[in-house]
């Protein structure tokens, strides 16, 4: 099975710690089908919207700081192919900081 050459993806960002940006913040952009979700989220962020926040480092699985949860599975966003449609959340269970940051060193209180 071939991949096609591009495809339109809708990626939801769910927002919060950032002035006037709260909720969830939609991206329509075409994309590569071979792109990861780090990939889309770096041109996100450079070509419309520098506000947008999220963590990278090792780009290859190991060092955990892109976990995120997309379409309600925690997936590492530099390993997570793209998708046409994509619901992007910061990770559970650690209270996020900023979009899709989170402090990984602290755990949510049971409740919030
Ligand atoms: S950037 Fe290191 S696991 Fe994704």
């Amino acid at each position: 099975m071939s991949l096609p050459e591009r495809m339109r993806c809708r990626i939801s960002v769910k927002r919060s710690g950032t002035a006037g940006r709260d909720g969830m913040s939609t991206f329509v952009v075409e994309c590569d089908p071979h792109d990861n979700l780090l990939e889309v989220l770096t041109r996100l962020q450079r070509e419309h919207d520098p506000t947008l926040t999220f963590r990278c480092s090792c780009l290859i699985g190991k060092c955990n700081v892109c976990l995120m949860k997309v379409n309600g599975e925690m997936v590492y966003a530099c390993k997570k192919r793209i998708e046409e449609e994509m619901v992007v959340e910061a990770a559970d269970n650690h209270p996020v900081l900023r979009d899709l940051v989170v402090a990984f060193g602290e755990r949510k209180d049971r409740g919030e």
